[in-house]
C-alpha cells in the first residue's frame, strides 16, 4: 500500500518533472538554434550553378515573446553562413503589425552575395509587409520570378503567395520559365499538392514550425497543415520536386518549443551527375 509519504514524494517529482519541462519548452528551447546544412541534388543543374548556398530563414514571428535581439543574433548567424541567397519564406510578425517595421529594420542586416528573397505567410499583410522588406532591399517574390545568372548559365528563383490567407497562383509565378532548374519559396508546404504536378525541382517552405511541440517516437501531435504531421518538417521528394519544411525561428499561439528546435538551413545544391 502507498503510504502518504510516497504520495507525496511522487506528486513533489512529477511538479518538479513538469517545472524542468516547462522550464525548457518555455526559456531554453525556444532560442536554441539550430544550423542545418542540407545538400540538394539537382540534375540539370548549370556547372556554374554547382555549389551555389542558399540559407533559408522562415516564421521569425516577432512579438513580445520573439524579440528583437533574437532576430538580431538569427540574422547574425545567417550572414556567418556567408551564403549566395538568403530566402525567407514568410510569417515576419504575429498578429500585430506593430512588430512589422522592427523586424524588418533587423532584416535589412541580411547578406548574399545574389540577393535576400522573400515571400509571404499568413500572417502578413500583403501590402505592407511586401514595402516594408522591398524598403530594406528585400526582393518579394509574389507569384513571380526571376533569372538568376551565373556568366551565360542561369536558374530560376520564384515565390507564390500564401496559400490559404493569399492568392496562390502557381500558373503565373512559372509563366516564362524554360527547362532550367527552378527553386521556389512557398509559405505553406501544403502547396506540394500542386506543385508537384510542375517541373519545380526544389521548394523550400515553413509554416508548421515542425509543431513547435513534438513528442518522443509520436512527433508533433498538432501541426497547421491538411495532412497532419506529414510534412511538418524536413527533407521530402514528391514527383520531381524536393521539398524542404523549415521549422522556423520563432512561436506561434503558445510560446514554447519541445522537441522543435528553431532552425536555419544552409543548402548547397549540387548538380548530381558531378558528386562523387
Ligand atoms: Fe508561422
Amino acid at each position: 500500500m502507498f503510504s502518504r509519504r510516497m504520495f507525496i514524494k511522487g506528486a513533489c517529482g512529477s511538479l518538479l518533472g513538469t517545472m524542468a519541462v516547462g522550464g525548457y519548452s518555455y526559456l531554453l528551447e525556444p532560442r536554441w538554434v539550430e544550423i542545418k546544412r542540407v545538400t540538394i541534388k539537382i540534375n540539370a543543374l548549370p556547372k556554374q550553378f554547382d555549389g551555389i548556398t542558399i540559407a533559408q530563414m522562415s516564421d521569425i514571428h516577432h512579438s513580445k515573446y520573439v524579440h528583437k535581439e533574437f532576430v538580431r543574433k538569427c540574422v547574425r548567424a545567417l550572414n556567418a553562413l556567408n551564403p549566395d541567397i538568403i530566402a525567407l519564406t514568410g510569417d515576419y510578425v504575429y498578429c500585430s503589425d506593430e512588430f512589422l517595421c522592427p523586424v524588418t529594420e533587423e532584416l535589412a542586416e541580411l547578406r548574399a552575395k545574389e540577393g535576400v528573397f522573400a515571400v509571404l505567410g499568413n500572417h502578413d499583410c500583403r501590402d505592407s509587409t511586401s514595402d516594408a522588406l522591398a524598403k530594406e532591399g528585400i526582393r518579394v517574390l509574389n507569384n513571380e520570378h526571376t533569372p538568376l545568372y551565373r556568366k551565360n548559365d542561369y536558374i530560376f528563383i520564384g515565390g507564390v503567395d500564401n496559400l490559404c490567407t493569399g492568392h496562390m497562383d502557381l500558373k503565373k509565378t512559372l509563366l516564362g520559365m524554360d527547362d532550367n532548374p527552378k527553386v521556389l519559396l512557398c509559405h505553406n508546404p501544403d502547396a506540394i499538392e500542386e506543385i508537384r504536378k510542375t517541373n519545380v525541382d526544389f521548394v523550400m517552405a515553413g509554416h508548421t514550425h515542425g509543431g513547435q511541440v513534438s513528442l518522443p517516437i509520436y512527433g508533433p501531435p498538432v501541426v497547421y497543415s491538411k495532412f497532419g504531421n506529414r510534412y511538418a518538417s524536413g527533407l521530402f521528394h514528391e514527383g520531381n520536386t524536393i521539398m524542404y519544411v523549415n521549422k522556423g525561428i520563432g512561436v506561434s499561439v503558445f510560446p514554447v518549443r519541445f522537441f522543435a528546435r528553431p532552425e536555419i538551413t544552409l543548402f548547397t545544391l549540387r548538380n548530381s551527375v558531378r558528386i562523387v
